[in-house]
């Protein structure tokens, strides 16, 4: 007999787009070309400013030692000082900012910091599946809040219920949104941090897309937000900004106390991020001003391709101000994955199906801004297909 696995886990979800690996390397394997537009990994280099300093600093003794929490200075001070420029923060570099191994590790490790069994933590449906997965390994409660179209998608306060209200220590919410592209105005985040405040409950914002934003809007952080110090933690990622999804970097930014307990947490799971990285991460957010803006223009490009193609083909799209995603309804008003299904087999294109980021997303599919304008306008075409049969 197997030895039995916890109840925490039993309780975890299936991570989405499992299946869909095979179903695409099967397909492959019999000469379809497929499009991946699944996954938010996108097909465009990282700077190459990083590349080369990943290189050098790969050949450095000091780079091979252990890098613990306190990491590499370089790389604290080059977070801070972006911090400032970009979103008019002071904040210090040792105490207020931590290093991660991307902010999946950070959003995933943050509840053990924070939840005993029976607490509630607030989570957006449809959402990125690491806050439920985090949870309930920590031994909490998720409680799913409905991403509503009719709500611009942003996440509904008022219907949560006293009984999770009394049990809440954590709330995830994640503006520019995956996978619904929403994005958030000032005097909502302003509400949540109220409400956060109210009950004393910490704040975890993912702004994993905070740079991947078009025509002007540039996405506010929350701690800018009056009330946000002292329970709000924002969540940073090279991922991408940069195009390093395989990196595996990213930070938390927040006040020293909150900082300090992830820390802790982190201390007895892991030792930290490759110095060298470390290294290019800094080098990375040096090229910030002359790099990112020609690699937003580009997600823009293929945004505008995939709007257009998408619309004519029959298709309701909202244009979406930031990130790299379309979140449009399955014509018809099918199921999702049945949809994504159709989409891979018929038209050798993958979709995200909505409900495989929680049952809110039940009647969406997602496209990501994953490849080129050209592949984009053949991948539109093709779906185009199916929006009319
Ligand atoms: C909303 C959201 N948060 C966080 C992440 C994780 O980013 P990282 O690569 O920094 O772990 C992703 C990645 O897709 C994401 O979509």
């Amino acid at each position: 007999m197997a030895p039995e696995r916890s109840r925490r886990f039993q309780n975890l979800p299936a991570y989405p787009l499992t299946g869909v690996a095979e179903a695409k390397k099967r397909l492959e394997a019999s000469g379809v070309d497929v499009i991946d537009l699944g996954v938010g990994d996108a097909d465009l280099d990282p700077p190459p400013e990083a590349v080369r300093r990943l290189a050098e600093a790969a050949s450095e003794r000091s780079m091979s030692r252990y890098p613990f929490q306190s990491g590499l200075p370089d790389l604290r001070e080059a977070i801070a000082t972006w911090m400032g420029q970009r979103f008019g923060l002071k904040l210090d570099p040792y105490t207020e900012i931590l290093p991660l191994m991307g902010s999946k590790e950070g959003l995933a490790k943050l509840p053990l910091a924070f939840l005993d069994p029976g607490d509630a933590a607030v989570i957006p449906d449809p959402g990125y599946p690491v806050y439920q997965g985090g949870v309930i390994l920590a031994g909490g409660e998720p409680h799913l809040v409905p991403l509503l179209s009719e709500n611009d998608y942003l996440m509904a306060l008022d219907g949560i219920p006293d009984d999770v209200r009394s049990r809440l220590r954590l709330m995830y919410l994640n503006y520019p949104n995956n996978p619904t592209a929403a994005t958030a105005p000032p005097e909502y985040l302003a509400r949540v941090v109220d409400f956060c405040r109210e009950h004393q409950a910490v704040l975890a914002y993912d702004h994993a897309y905070s740079e991947i934003a078009f025509d002007g809007y540039r996405p506010p952080s929350i701690l800018e937000v009056e009330g946000a110090d002292g329970i709000a933690l924002e969540f940073h990622s090279f991922s991408k900004t940069y195009n390093m999804t395989g990196w595996r970097l990213g930070w938390v930014a927040g006040n020293a106390d909150l900082i300090e307990s992830l820390t802790l947490v982190k201390t007895v799971m892991d030792i930290g991020v490759f110095k060298a990285v470390q290294a290019a991460g800094a080098a990375a957010l040096a090229a910030y001003e002359h790099w990112v803006p020609g690699n937003v223009a580009r997600f823009q490009v293929r945004r505008d391709v995939a709007v257009e193609g998408l619309t004519q083909a029959g298709f309701t799209v909202t244009q979406p101000k930031a990130t790299m995603y379309l979140w449009v309804p399955v014509p018809g008003g099918g199921s999702s994955v049945a949809f994504a299904e159709r989409a891979l087999q018929e038209a050798g294109v993958v979709v995200l199906p909505g409900a495989a980021l929680g049952a809110g997303g039940e009647g969406f599919f997602r496209i990501a801004l994953t490849v080129d304008e050209e592949r984009m306008r053949v991948a539109v075409a093709r779906l185009g297909t199916l929006a009319m049969g």
